[in-house]
C-alpha cells in the first residue's frame, strides 16, 4: 500500500513513522509512506497557503491552489482508491472502516489546519472524510497518524502471529477480555483458575463471556450496532 500524506507540518510524522510497527512495515516494503509539504506547491511569492474566509469570521482557510496542484500531480502518477480529508466535522472512524481501508492500493490523506480547507477541495477532490473523535485537534496530522497506524497493522505480514490483529478489541465488535501473565498468584491476587486449566475450549468460552460482559457494562452501544 502506498500512502501519500499532504500536510503543512511533515515533521509531526517523524517519530510516529520511524518507530516500531510502521517502521517495520516500511522496511518490509509492505507500505510506502510519502510526506508532501503543501507549502512547497504554493505558486504565491510569499508561499502562502491560507487566506481570510469569505464572509468574515475568525480563522484562516487553506487555499485551493497548492492542494489542487499537489493532488493533480499525484493523480497523474497513479490511481488512488481514496482521497481522504481529516476533519472533526464528519462521521467517526472505527475498526470496520480500518479493515476496509487496509485493502486499498494507494491512498492520499489531506491534513487540514486553521479553519480547514476551502469547501471546493472537499466537493471536487475528496472521496472520503474521516474524524477520529468528537473533539477538535490543532490539525489533521495526529488524526492521520492514528488512521495510518490502525490501517497498516491490519495488512497481512505486518504483525507477527503473537500480535495478530484478529483478537483485538473491536475486531469482532466487542471489547477484549482481560489478560494475565506470570505470576499466577501475586500477593494473593490470583489469575482465574480456568486460564490455568489447559482446556482451550473452556478458555475460549470464558474469554467470549468476559468480552461480552465487559462490552455490556462499558460500551453497550456497540451491541446495538
Ligand atoms: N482535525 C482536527 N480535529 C480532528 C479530528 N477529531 N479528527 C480528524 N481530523 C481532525
Amino acid at each position: 500500500m502506498r500512502i501519500d500524506i499532504l500536510t503543512l507540518f511533515p515533521d509531526i510524522f517523524d517519530g510516529v513513522f520511524n518507530q516500531s510497527m510502521l517502521k517495520r512495515a516500511q522496511e518490509k516494503n509492505i507500505i510506502e509512506l510519502h510526506l508532501h509539504n503543501i507549502r512547497d506547491y504554493s505558486t504565491d511569492k510569499q508561499k502562502s497557503v491560507d487566506d481570510y474566509a469569505f464572509g468574515g469570521g475568525a480563522g484562516m482557510v487553506m487555499m485551493i491552489q497548492p492542494i489542487e496542484d499537489l493532488i493533480m500531480k499525484l493523480k497523474k502518477e497513479r490511481e488512488y482508491d481514496e482521497i481522504i480529508y481529516m476533519t472533526p466535522d464528519t462521521k467517526v472512524w472505527n475498526q470496520k472502516e480500518a479493515n476496509h481501508l487496509s485493502m486499498s492500493e494507494n491512498i492520499i490523506i489531506l491534513c487540514g489546519h486553521y479553519k480547514g480547507v476551502d469547501q471546493r477541495i472537499r466537493d471536487h477532490y475528496i472521496t472520503r472524510e474521516i474524524s477520529i473523535g468528537d473533539y477538535v485537534l490543532t490539525g489533521g496530522e495526529l488524526a492521520a497518524a492514528v488512521v495510518v497506524d490502525s490501517v497498516v497493522r491490519l495488512i497481512p505480514g505486518v504483525l507477527s502471529d503473537e500480535t495478530s490483529a484478529l483478537t483485538d478489541s473491536h475486531q469482532d465488535g466487542l471489547l477484549s477480555p482481560p489478560v494475565y501473565t506470570r505470576p499466577a498468584n501475586h500477593n494473593g491476587w490470583k489469575v482465574p483458575e480456568i486460564l490455568l486449566s489447559g482446556n482451550t475450549r473452556k478458555v475460549e468460552e470464558w474469554r467470549e463471556d468476559k468480552a461480552l460482559e465487559r462490552t455490556k457494562i462499558i460500551r453497550p452501544d456497540l451491541l446495538e450496532m
